[in-house]
């Protein structure tokens, strides 16, 4: 059984007592920080970059998740100089060199994602299987946050589970991404999900406190 994992977005946090943020973050023992990059190209804004993953290297130990909407990502990892144990995925519509981009980053000892838009296919996996530690499942369009669930994703979640399981790769982690609530997190959960991108509908929440909605989710996790 994989570990449950929590990966907060920091694109929605909120920078004011972010020292303290991190803080909450450690002693909860969230696991990734999940680091969405857009260039304005693959998806229609502009996010968080280079300097923003070295300054929160130099604050905290937790390892990086670095989710690159990035077109062409296969020249552009060296500008994040992956550390190992971090994860860093790049979408499979982005780039004509998917093998290429997932090479790229296992030569840091990073830990290679392949990320999916909800429309496509499982089978761009076909053969990469042995060049990735992870899958991210977008549940939404790439590119916002605070978006609605696309129910048909939690489908492709049990799609997916079968599909690595049934060609022996029960070790590879599926990451979901995209109106991770808390209900939805439960579902995900029952899907075959084992990392999850809080953002707004979750550790972000305003509705209590960011330790709160931690254990929250955790909760529906398990
Ligand atoms: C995009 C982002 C968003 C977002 C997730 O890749 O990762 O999906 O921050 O948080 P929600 O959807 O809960 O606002
Ligand atoms: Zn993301």
């Amino acid at each position: 059984m994989l570990k449950q994992q929590i990966s907060p977005s920091m694109m929605c946090a909120d920078y004011r007592g972010f020292t303290e943020l991190l803080k909450t973050f450690e002693d909860t023992g969230i696991e990734y920080l999940h680091i969405d990059v857009m260039d304005g190209v693959f998806v229609k804004n502009y996010t968080l970059g280079t300097d923003f993953c070295e300054r929160l290297r130099a604050m905290t130990d937790i390892p990086l998740d670095i989710h690159l909407m990035i077109t062409e990502p296969e020249w552009k990892i060296d500008w994040f100089r992956p550390r190992a144990g971090e994860y860093v995925s790049v979408h499979a519509e982005a780039t004509n060199h998917l093998q290429r981009a997932l090479a790229a980053i296992r030569k840091y000892d990073a830990k290679p994602m392949a990320a999916l838009n909800p429309s496509t296919p499982l089978s761009v996996l076909d053969y990469v299987l042995d060049d990735i530690d992870a899958v991210l499942l977008m549940t939404v369009n790439p590119g916002f946050a605070g978006q609605k669930l696309i129910p048909q994703t939690l489908k492709k979640i049990t799609d997916c589970r079968r599909y690595l399981d049934e060609r022996g790769y029960s070790k590879i982690e599926i990451e979901v991404d995209g109106n991770v609530s808390f209900e939805n997190a439960k579902k995900m959960y029952e899907a075959g999900a084992n990392i999850y991108v809080a953002g707004t509908s979750s550790v972000f929440w305003n509705g209590a406190d960011i330790p709160a909605n931690i254990v929250k989710l955790r909760e529906m996790t398990k």
